[in-house]
């Protein structure tokens, strides 16, 4: 039997992404709390943390080096990105890709904040990601790759993008066996 599929087009699935994320409020720090540790997040503005919405910590398996290119797939209020920027330094540079533009200007609200000069929060897509082929060092995602309609068109993107030997880190959620259709087709479970 074939596993029941989203029914959402890229499109339908990026309309209720934009939605529901443009809308987010923050719940506290419940959730950075449970992700980083408190050495990690210490010198990161509350609106920053109060806006982490990922479901790990790719950050502490990316193994980061001075000097390296690192996209950060839907970067959000930009977390992993100020993160990542940290651990790259002046001479590496992160791209924080988002399509959703409240978040874009969050994140860029925050970089002012930081004052962070080695990154860039650009507009677009994870199935049609603005960057040269063969650009980037280690990609990295925290709870995004759910939330697309094309995840094989994502990957494809990743791979393009990435160099030889780069690497792709992310965090997500899996289905192990079958939703069943009703949750399948509810806006509020894909993007909630
Ligand atoms: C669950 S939040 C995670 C944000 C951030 N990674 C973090 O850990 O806080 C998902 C983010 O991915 C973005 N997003 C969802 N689908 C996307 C897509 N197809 N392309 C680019 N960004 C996307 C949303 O706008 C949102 O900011």
């Amino acid at each position: 039997m074939d596993k029941p599929q989203l029914k959402w087009s890229e499109e339908q699935a990026q309309r209720i992404v934009r939605e529901s994320y443009g809308a987010v409020i923050p719940k506290g720090l419940g959730v950075v709390e449970n992700l980083y540790s408190a050495d990690e997040i210490a010198w990161l503005p509350e609106s920053v943390k109060g806006y982490a919405l990922g479901l790990g910590n790719p950050i502490r398996y990316a193994d980061l080096q001075p000097g390296e290119f690192v996209l950060d797939v839907g970067s959000g209020a930009g977390i992993d990105t100020f993160l990542a920027a940290k651990k790259v330094g002046s001479t590496g540079q992160v791209i924080g890709l988002d399509m959703t533009p409240e978040m874009l200007e969050r994140a860029r609200a925050n970089q002012k904040l930081i004052g962070a000069t080695n990154v860039e929060f650009r507009q677009g897509t994870m199935e049609n990601i603005p960057l040269d082929d063969v650009s980037v060092d280690v990609v990295i995602s925290n709870g995004v790759i759910n939330l697309s309609a094309e995840k094989g068109q994502a990957f494809r993107e990743f791979y393009r993008v990435l160099k030889p030997g780069g690497r792709l880190v992310f965090s997500d959620s899996v289905v192990n066996g079958q939703l069943p259709r009703s949750v399948l087709d509810s806006e509020a479970a894909f993007a909630g």
